[in-house]
């Protein structure tokens, strides 16, 4: 019988696009069974969040470094920033008749597989309960109530002020348009979602771990999943749980099972609205989501390395502006650069360091290095650069790349190292689906995860390893638009071909997901409307 890490790795092997084939999926857009981007369990009653009327007035840094920021109340109010600032709509784009809403996260293809759930042990101005976040409204859909016995359970294994958050995937959303490579995006999706909790978590003076010892039937009976009947092909596949907890205080990384079996007890209400008319089943995606689901363990983190950040520009903008401004470029100006201490200040915030957003969640030990592709960057030579995130990861890659690579570290506080100077702005916009944003930016990236070991023993890592670019993703995101440049999530690349580049002869290691970063022109024919205006006129808290 196979097993669940040799099915993974067809998984993985299937879904790569090469030169001359990409990942099997449909061949065209279906518009008429397009998914439905917006959940809604009908007939559950709906707690209406306020929207912000003021941001939060922290620093860039405050996304990373929360020692600064004042501790918030758990309330419907401080909730509802908490969402906002992290799943909420960041504005409606129009373009002629049609009009679609943009998030603060992004999503491969704007499909938006990511949904958000609360388990909230109750305050004076929200119920205690299990809920859905519905972005569009800005509400809570409340799927359970919490006797008073779990309420009192659940606070006291979490602490005072503090809550869970589940986040689940919808993989027809993904497949509708990507067919079988879905999967992949949705994890990533999924990535980008933790970091963006965890940095609108920190402008709270919160903090997000991983509830990493949980195992998937448990999230799904916190969530109600196991009695909740899905329409086909829209159901929710649990990807993790976490805490939500003051900063300055612990949170647990697994639930007593008695407090599961407890959950299990509620009866769930709302339905499930089913998302298109027509669905397909991609067999080879529920194979992985199988083959991947994580079960009980103990949950330990990983101690991360104390690194202090490095001394790089000020942002101009404030934490909350470079979330509400983040958006994905669709072209990048050519030769248009940053300078090399900018650069280094946005590389330096992907480096997981310990009491610092977001790889601090704790899902599980970094095992993702940057393979970059630098273009224009003032006081640095275009070339091929490698940025080790991971504690082996210089021993594990120069073990396995190409002997001719140099590795000559150029700063003394980064570690990053040349590997050959050139121009590689072709190659990047080649191994990056032929996209010009590859090669137009400041940078491309591609993230490499030291893969075949990790997965072989562990296959619920496979994931994990997503979620981890996907959050690194994030911080790129961020970053660049703190730096006033903008950057872009790349999905669409040629794996193996990649791995080529680098001299890579087997499955050791793998490019999980690509970024370009530049000096974006923008699309003038698109117009802008803000995130709320439909619900103008509602409450404003
Ligand atoms: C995992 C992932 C993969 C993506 N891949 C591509 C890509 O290959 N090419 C591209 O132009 N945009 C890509 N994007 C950008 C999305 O199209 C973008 O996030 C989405 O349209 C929403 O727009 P926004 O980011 O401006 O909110 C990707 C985004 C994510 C999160």
């Amino acid at each position: 019988m196979e097993t669940a890490a040799q099915t993974i790795f067809q998984y993985h092997e299937a879904t790569k696009h090469h030169f001359r084939r990409y990942a099997r999926s449909a061949g065209f857009l279906d518009w008429r069974n397009q998914p439905d981007p917006f959940r809604v369990y009908a007939g559950a009653s709906r707690c209406r969040l306020p929207l912000l009327s003021k941001d939060p007035p922290s620093a860039h840094r405050a996304l990373y470094q929360r020692s600064e920021t004042p501790i918030r109340t758990a309330s419907a109010a401080a909730v509802g920033a908490f969402f906002e600032l992290s799943m909420g709509l960041s504005a409606w784009k129009t373009a002629g008749e049609n009009r679609w809403s943009l998030r603060m996260n992004p999503s491969s293809g704007n499909l938006h597989p990511t949904e958000a759930h609360l388990i909230w042990p109750g305050t004076d101005d929200l119920p205690p309960g299990v809920f859905h976040y519905h972005p569009f409204y800005h509400v809570l859909e409340q799927r359970m109530a919490l006797p008073e016995a779990l309420q009192g359970a659940l606070r006291a294994a979490l602490g005072e002020g503090a809550f869970l958050i589940g986040l689940t995937s919808i993989f027809w959303r993904e497949s509708w348009k990507y067919g079988e490579r879905a999967f992949r995006y949705c994890l990533l999706d999924a990535g980008h979602a933790l970091a963006a909790m965890s940095f609108s978590a920190a402008l709270l003076g919160w903090r997000v771990t991983a509830l990493n010892g949980l195992s998937d039937a448990s999230v799904e009976a916190v969530l109600g999943f196991d009695r909740t009947v899905w329409p086909e092909g829209g159901e929710e596949a649990p990807e993790l749980l976490c805490a939500v907890h003051p900063a300055d205080a612990a949170a647990p990384r697994g639930l007593d099972p008695e407090m599961i079996a407890a959950f299990a007890e509620l009866p769930v209400a709302g339905d499930p609205n089913p998302l298109s008319g027509r669905t397909v089943d991609w067999e080879i995606i529920d194979a992985a989501a199988k083959a991947t689901r994580r079960p009980e363990t103990d949950g330990i983190a990983a101690p991360l390395p104390d690194r202090p950040f490095l001394d790089a520009p000020p942002s101009a903008f404030s934490a909350a502006a470079v979330i509400r401004k983040r958006r994905s470029a669709t072209a990048y100006r050519a030769g248009a650069g940053i300078a090399r201490e900018v650069f280094f200040g946005i590389l330096d915030k992907t480096l997981p360091r310990r009491g610092a957003a977001p790889f601090d969640l704790g899902a599980a030990p970094p095992s993702v290095d940057l393979l970059l592709f630098v273009h224009q960057v003032q006081g640095l030579s275009p070339g091929l650069y490698y940025l080790v995130r991971t504690v082996d990861g210089l021993t594990r890659m120069k073990g396995l790349a190409a002997g001719d690579l140099r590795w000559s570290s150029v700063d003394e506080q980064l570690p990053l190292f040349l590997l050959k100077t050139g121009d590689f702005r072709n190659t990047a916009q080649t191994l990056s689906c032929h996209q010009d944003i590859a090669g137009d930016g400041v940078c491309a990236v591609g993230m490499i995860a030291n893969f075949e070991p990790v997965v072989a023993s562990d296959p619920s890592r496979y994931r994990r390893l997503f979620w981890e670019s996907g959050m690194i993703g994030q911080v790129l995101y961020l970053e660049a638009e703190a730096a006033g440049i903008r950057g872009t999530g790349i999905g669409c690349y040629f794996d193996d071909p990649v791995h080529a580049l680098l001299g890579l002869a087997d499955d050791h290691c793998q490019s999980l997901y690509h970024f370009t970063m530049g000096v974006p022109v923008e699309d003038r024919r698109l117009g802008t409307l803000p995130p709320y205006g439909h619900l103008a006129g509602d409450l404003q808290g």
